[in-house]
């Protein structure tokens, strides 16, 4: 399975200044807990935000022109498509983790959304969610974590 995975404001903000704009270990924990003993590919843009690869996932680098120095479990893709095909070989799911470009590239192919609820509005925000990106989903569950945090499941309804 293709699921996306993404913590949102109220206003559909994902990031600001090429970062996380705020810190929540609870939902960081849940990012791990989440992903951990799958794929996760991001956009490089991502991949600079963060200090050392996942731990125990397969990082996927998606990147048209950048190096990236050799690594265990780190592997720079260079489209899309590739990402696609390697999918159908990995024995696992592919988590879709941001940020915006990718999120928006992978639309068409996400087949879950979970969404942890950031309650806040973020002033200068400059990375968001495509608009309509829950709109060929539906909530099937959500949850509270700690934090005050909620995380709701989407899944694609059927055409
Ligand atoms: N709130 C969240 O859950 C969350 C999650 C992740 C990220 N974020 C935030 O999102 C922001 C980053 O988003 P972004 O849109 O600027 O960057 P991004 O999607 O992380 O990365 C964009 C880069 O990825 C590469 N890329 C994208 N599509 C590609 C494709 N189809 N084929 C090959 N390479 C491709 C290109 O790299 P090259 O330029 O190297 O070719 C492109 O410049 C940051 O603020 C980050 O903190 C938030």
């Amino acid at each position: 399975m293709i699921i996306a995975i993404v913590a949102v404001d109220r206003q559909g903000a994902i990031g600001k200044g090429g970062t996380l704009p705020w810190h929540y270990s609870a939902d960081m924990k849940f990012f791990r807990e989440t992903t951990t003993g799958n794929a996760c590919v991001m956009g490089h843009n991502t991949w600079l935000t963060l200090k050392k690869p996942l731990q125990n996932r397969l990082n996927i680098v998606l990147s048209r022109q950048s190096q990236i120095e050799p690594q265990d479990a780190v592997i720079v893709l260079r489209n899309l498509n590739s990402v696609l095909s390697l999918k159908k070989y990995l024995g696992c799911d592919l988590f879709v983790m941001g940020g915006e470009q990718v999120y928006r590239e992978f639309l068409p192919y996400i087949d879950k959304w979970i969404v942890t609820e950031v309650p806040l509005t973020v002033e200068g925000a400059d990375a968001f969610v495509p608009a309509d990106y829950l709109d060929e989903f539906s909530r099937v569950e959500s949850k509270q974590i700690e934090e005050g945090l909620t995380v709701g499941y989407y899944e694609r309804v059927p055409t």
